[in-house]
């Protein structure tokens, strides 16, 4: 099989785990535990291949992928440290809406230490990422902006089409729907949006509220509180960044509760920034139900889970799905992937049904796109 030639936009702490991860699953044949699937389509996690890289950071742009993902203000927890040279120099990007206002306050280890701005345009701008995605022969840009980058997500979308290259779009801006009709008519498939983590709280959220439908127990109330310390918690203290994230994240639980729930019963959203936790995500559910007789009952949890090594196993999916969507010339936003792997697909199915259509979609010979179920989920 060839490799698989991927470009990274924003190299924060989801990138790292995903380079990192790329060599500790480096041998197809060691059966390691931590992947959702480990033979893709006839594509293995170690048959992806860095081309190309962008972020802001002075501390990152300019050196070598392998020596970018350790930089600060990166506090994941580094599982596999020997990473070779991987000649994919990190180049400096478009900023526009990349950085939040309040971050100055901030120590520069804990934020983005940004370069100024190298372009005058934004075509000047363009033309040169364009330019960069092309003469490294990236197949798939990842997407990994933070959250509220709302006009950077949409110049590097445009770039993607302009330089031809496949996006995988782990942030929550909807670009599938925004773009995904513009990618199928340039022949490119588009995967995405907003990552769903591994065992996250987004997937035991929905598939708690799923039992509580399945077993007739009317939800009445519940929430979800995250909190964390690592710099993606850090931008969204600016609660103005933060619109697509919270509706990202609420209607991938409200679309698993048919029966419907107001608005005001259920919240859904990151809380706060706890520096100390760094990378490591805590999470708060709260159910409350009527069950048999009216009879009230209530469910509590605590989920905590090192943020993003949680998502890089389900983007080395997800990069893979892109990879057989170019192999079989499938263009637009790859439902089959989308809608296990991520939180706002363009159509939201039920886990089990979607993780199905994603096992078919995987089988190397098989033709999966004639296989999505036509019932959808109702989405609010
Ligand atoms: N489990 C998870 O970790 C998870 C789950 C779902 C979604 N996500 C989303 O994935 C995205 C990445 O998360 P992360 O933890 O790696 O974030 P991060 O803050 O650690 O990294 C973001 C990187 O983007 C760079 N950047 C900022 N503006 C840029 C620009 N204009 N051009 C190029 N680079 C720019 C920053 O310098 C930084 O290195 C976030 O939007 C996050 O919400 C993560």
């Amino acid at each position: 099989m060839n490799k698989i030639k991927v470009g990274l936009l924003g190299i924060g702490n989801c990138a790292s785990s995903l380079v990192q991860g790329t060599h500790y699953y480096k041998d197809p044949k060691a059966q390691v535990p931590g992947l959702i699937t480990n033979n893709f389509g006839g594509y293995y996690a170690g048959d992806i291949e860095f081309v190309s890289a962008f972020d802001i950071d002075k501390r990152k742009v300019g050196k070598d992928l392998s020596e970018a993902i350790f930089q600060k203000p990166n506090c994941t927890t580094i599982f596999h440290e020997d990473i070779p040279k991987l000649d994919c120099t990190v180049q400096m990007g478009y900023i526009l809406d990349g950085l939040a206002d309040h971050l100055p306050k901030y120590h520069e280890d804990q934020r983005f230490d940004p370069l100024d701005d190298i372009y005058n345009s934004y075509s000047e701008a363009k033309s040169d990422v364009v330019r960069i995605l092309k003469e490294s022969g990236t197949e798939i840009l990842v997407n990994y902006l933070p959250v509220g980058s709302e006009k950077a997500a949409r110049f590097y979308a445009e770039c993607c089409l302009e330089a031809h290259v496949a996006l995988v779009n782990a942030m929550p801006v909807f670009l599938s729907q925004i773009y995904g009709d513009r990618f199928k008519e340039a022949g490119l498939p588009i995967v995405g949006d907003d990552i769903k983590s591994q065992v996250g709280a987004t997937i035991v959220h929905r598939v708690l509220t799923k039992l509580f439908e399945d077993r007739g127990e009317k939800i009445k109330k519940t929430y979800q509180i995250n909190v964390g310390g690592n710099m993606d918690f850090l931008n969204m203290v600016d609660r103005s960044r933060l619109e697509s994230k919270k509706i990202s994240k609420t209607k991938a639980v409200t679309s698993q509760i048919e029966s419907g729930i107001d608005k005001d019963d259920i919240y859904v959203g990151p809380s706060d920034y706890i520096p100390w936790l760094n990378d490591n995500k805590v999470c708060f559910i709260r159910i409350e139900a009527e069950q048999y007789g009216g009879v009230p009952m209530d469910m509590e949890l605590r989920l905590s889970v090192e943020d993003s090594p949680n998502s890089a196993g389900v983007i080395t999916d997800a990069i893979r799905a892109a990879k057989v969507a170019l192999d079989r010339k499938l263009a637009g936003p790859i439902i089959e992937a989308s809608a296990y792997l991520f939180k706002s697909p363009v159509r939201q199915f039920d886990d089990a049904t979607a993780r199905d259509m994603l096992k078919d979609f995987a089988k190397p010979t098989q033709n999966a796109y004639n296989s999505v179920p036509s019932v959808e989920t109702k989405t609010q």
